[in-house]
């Protein structure tokens, strides 16, 4: 394999200190990359105004693979970094695909339960999160704003160009997989315009896909289901407001937060990798976050890139220091050493 080229923005909060620790591992998988680091995020923006400038945006096309921690602090208004800087790379690279693994085989982990209810505890499924419209693309404003008539409008924008190569997305994954099983989340009940959309399309593109079983769930029933039967998925497509809401729940359930890994892809372009958590201000420069949800999200970089073995080898590595406690370093160094 030729040398990988990833581009770095460890970013705000935690994302540095979790981000210095998947580097760390995969290194020791032994497989060949140059970074290129980015100093990106909320205090780049305090400090120079910066957010994301083109020319970066243009040498990120040109990179195999982007490894981002977290970004966003306080002293920054909500918004202005996640819209300028990871929406805009999730827009304008079209990383349409979020792809959320969940493996858990513990003791349930929540008062719900967790697990599956026959008591198995076992967890594998994987949502697929529409990252590019819905809700997230901003269509809307306010009129009158700062007066008592003020109005605020937040619309959900969902293309069939969209919604199809997402759905199909999902199914060519349930396809490849041993259970062969896909359920689409959404909130036909009410929303009937845009799951008028998904629902048909849902239809239509499964008709290509007559070996893999398909199911719907309200989005408010399928968080009953992942707290007290999450046993019952495997692949799960949803639009972008409720895949980002039921992907932390889905977190929650399958060994915590710091577990859940991600990939941002545009399976024609350069995708992006980050864990589902933020920047956790408030554990931030004490060595206390699980890098584990980082160094998961590079084994998910090793696996796109091709590297199936190193990334296979990161996931048993991860298994076998699921259980430990320690600081940021220290499980960091403890994954290492299984490599
Ligand atoms: C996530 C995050 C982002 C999102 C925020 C930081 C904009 O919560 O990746 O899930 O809402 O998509
Ligand atoms: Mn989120």
């Amino acid at each position: 394999m030729p040398v990988h080229r990833i581009g770095v923005i460890g970013g705000d909060g935690i994302g540095p200190e979790v981000i210095a620790e998947g580097l760390k591992v995969l290194r020791a998988t032994g497989v060949d990359f140059e970074t290129v680091d980015y100093d990106l995020g909320g205090m780049r923006y305090l400090r120079d105004g910066t957010i994301l400038p083109d020319d970066v945006l243009d040498e990120w096309r040109g990179l195999d693979a982007l490894y981002l921690g977290a970004v966003g602090t306080p002293e920054v208004p909500p918004g202005i970094i996640e819209r300028g800087l990871l929406l805009r790379m999730r827009f304008e690279l079209d990383l349409y695909i979020n792809q959320r693994p969940f493996v858990y085989a513990g003791p349930p982990v929540t008062v719900g339960g967790g697990g599956a209810v026959d008591g198995s505890a076992e967890i594998d499924f994987i949502v697929i999160r529409e990252n590019t419209e819905g809700t997230y693309a901003g269509e809307g404003g306010f009129l009158r704003k700062n007066t008592a008539h003020e109005i605020a409008t937040q619309g959900s924008v969902n293309t069939r160009h969209g919604v199809e190569r997402c759905i199909r997305y999902a199914f060519e994954l349930a396809a490849a997989r041993p259970a062969k099983h896909l359920t689409m989340v959404h909130k036909t009940n009410v929303l009937t315009f845009s799951g008028d959309l998904w629902d048909r399309t849902f239809a239509e593109v499964g008709a290509e896909f007559p070996g893999v079983d398909t199911a719907y769930n309200h989005v408010d029933a399928a968080c009953i289901y992942f707290v007290q039967d999450p046993g019952r998925y495997d692949v799960v497509v949803t639009d972008n407001l409720f895949g980002d809401i039921l992907t932390d729940l889905g977190g929650a359930v399958s060994g915590g937060i710091g577990f859940a890994s991600s990939a941002n892809i545009n399976p024609n372009g350069v995708s992006m990798f980050e864990p589902v958590h933020g920047s956790a201000p408030d554990i931030a420069g004490r060595n206390l976050a699980n890098p584990t949800a980082a160094v998961l999200s590079g084994a998910l970089l090793l696996d796109h890139l091709g590297e199936t073995d190193a990334a296979d080898r990161v996931l048993k590595a991860c298994a076998a220091t699921a259980h430990l406690t320690g600081s940021t370093t220290e499980l960091g160094d403890a994954i290492a050493d299984q490599l």
